[in-house]
């Protein structure tokens, strides 16, 4: 098949690159610009390991084809750090171990990133919503919570102390 010439923003880079028109934004990512950190875990849409923001939104990368993306903005997992320092939500992913092998951590990640984006308070089922397209077969959700609804405390006391509560 012949291949295409894309460019879309990723991490906040504009990238250029030529791919099969077929090949998904998940093996773009993974194979032309060598971002492992978004994961394979199923290649159907069905477990989340994959996510990325395109646009601002959370899609399954393994869902989206290239030409879809293209002229888009994509963040990754690779792209939510600012200067050195962890999102917080990273971070405390460590701190309250809301991980065991990791697969599926960079797609949970990214959905709990975008849900601290929108909900500066997010309760407890407004995260198990957010993360409901996210299969983790190692810890369970718990921790996730708990280190999301952490995140949002800090995010808000660095802000000023806005928020609802
Ligand atoms: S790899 Fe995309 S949803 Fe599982
Ligand atoms: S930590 Fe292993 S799948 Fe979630």
């Amino acid at each position: 098949m012949a291949e295409m010439v894309f460019e879309f923003e990723v991490n906040g880079k504009i990238e250029q690159l030529t791919a099969e028109p077929g090949k998904t934004l998940l093996y773009i990512l993974r194979q032309n610009l060598g971002l492992t950190g978004t994961k394979d875990g199923c290649s159907s849409g069905d477990c989340g390991a994959c996510v990325v923001l395109l646009d601002g939104k959370p899609v399954n990368s393994c869902m989206v084809l290239g030409p879809q993306a293209d002229g888009s903005s994509v963040l990754t997992i690779e792209g939510i750090a600012k200067d050195g320092q962890l999102h917080p939500v990273q971070r405390l992913f460590g701190e309250t171990w809301a991980f065991q092998c990791g697969f599926c951590t960079p797609g949970m990640l990214i959905s709990c990133y975008a849900l601290l984006e929108s909900n500066d308070n997010p309760t407890r089922d407004d995260i198990l919503t957010a993360i409901a397209g996210n299969f983790c077969r190692c810890t369970g959700y718990q921790a996730v919570v708990t280190a999301v609804q952490q995140a949002a405390a800090e995010m808000r006391a660095a802000n000023g102390g806005a928020g609802n509560d």
